[in-house]
């Protein structure tokens, strides 16, 4: 099969662009693009078929086997203006989890290579979309599903990859404001040897009724504990979380059920770059309670693409509520968003070279 290039991408422009959106009211999702990236493949093909094309309604049969059985993963990122110039951050890690998804979901592996090449070459033509008030970004929703129109079981002989964009502000209406976290010790995301490492749609379709749960009682989302005995923390909705406690930052270890996310990762480097000590370990709800009630829980943030960084002011789980920081942002949580959002924009040294010029 031969290797796809960017001369390769066949480009029809839109001879409808849009008006664009109000960048002081643009919310989380709700806007999109002139164009959209579009890819076959088939099992004996391959990938074939790229193009970047008007963003628009894609035609789809009923039997459609992604619809029925949930072969479908997604990936998440963001395109900001630094200096200027439209940048991306550590965008070659999403597409390698999009393929570890793939490969958990029976999805065929793409050329990382070639997928940022196309998202490349989408922002080159998109560039005026990405919005420059402070908080929002052009959101990158890179998806892959099963598009057999075949209604038994199996792992799709036909796939389509697509990329659209999405001009967003924060996910969280309040910005850098604490969240209420729901502790959900009903309902589980994922469990051992499951889907909760990848990105899969399902995975999400799964969190819904937790996630209206927390909503009832007045929360933004769920903390999900783990699958088997519903005693470790995992991570929250959208989030990888972390804890600060006497000094020391934890966050729940990769275990197979957690997103491996990307600014978990980015803000683990950070702070050890930072010369604090993380812990990358099991760490059990009753311990945060324990903590919080001998005053050592200090603060408690979320982190994740569309979130970035997000203090919890609270945690209830029905009985017990923990009230961290006085519901105030605090000192640890800012200085780790200024020092990640400076790197996206290019104000703070890039000293691990994670931001991509688009160009
Ligand atoms: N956990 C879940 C369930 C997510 O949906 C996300 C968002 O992508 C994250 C964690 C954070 O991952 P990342 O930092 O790569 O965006
Ligand atoms: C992201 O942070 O990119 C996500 O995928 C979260 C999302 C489910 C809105």
């Amino acid at each position: 099969m031969t290797k796809l290039q960017k001369k390769d991408i066949n480009i029809s422009l839109t001879k409808n662009p849009k008006q664009k959106p109000d960048q002081s009211n643009l919310g989380f999702g709700n806007h999109f693009t002139d164009h959209m990236f579009t890819m076959e493949w088939n099992v004996d093909k391959g990938w074939y078929n790229p193009q970047i094309v008007e963003y628009a309604y894609i035609p789809m049969s009923p039997a459609l086997i992604s619809l029925h059985y949930g072969q479908s993963i997604f990936e998440g990122m963001k395109a900001y203006i630094a200096n200027g110039e439209p940048v991306l951050f550590r965008p070659e890690e999403n597409f390698k989890r999009l393929n570890q998804s793939a490969e958990r979901l029976a999805l065929p592996q793409i050329d990382e290579d070639f997928a940022l090449t196309a998202l490349k070459t989408l922002l080159e033509i998109e560039k005026d979309w990405i919005p420059t008030l402070e908080g929002t970004s052009l959101y990158i929703r890179p998806f892959m599903f099963g598009a057999d129109e075949f209604l038994g079981v199996k792992a799709s002989s036909n796939v389509k990859f697509i990329i659209i964009l999405s001009p967003s502000g924060a996910y969280f209406k309040d910005g850098l404001q604490p969240n209420k976290i729901f502790v959900e010790d009903e309902y589980v995301r994922a469990v051992r040897g499951g889907t909760g490492y990848a990105k899969a749609a399902g995975n999400y379709a799964g969190s819904l009724l937790g996630q209206k749960k927390a909503e009832k009682y007045g929360y933004a989302q769920t903390l999900w504990l783990d699958g088997v005995e519903q005693k470790y923390v995992e991570e929250v909705g959208a989030m990888n979380i972390f804890f600060k406690i006497d000094g020391k930052y934890v966050t729940p270890e990769l275990n197979g059920s957690i997103l491996p996310g990307i600014t978990r990762d980015s803000i683990i480097k950070l702070l050890k770059h930072n010369g604090e000590v993380v812990e990358e370990r099991k760490i059990s709800i009753d311990e945060i309670y324990e903590a919080a009630d001998n005053n050592k829980l200090e603060e408690v943030f979320g982190t994740g693409t569309a979130a970035v960084i997000s203090p919890v002011g609270e945690l209830f789980d029905g009985k017990k509520k923990v009230v961290i920081n006085n519901f105030e942002t605090g000192e640890a949580t800012t200085k780790i968003y200024n020092q990640l959002t400076g790197i996206q924009l290019g104000k703070v040294e890039d000293s691990f070279n994670w931001v991509h010029k688009v160009k």
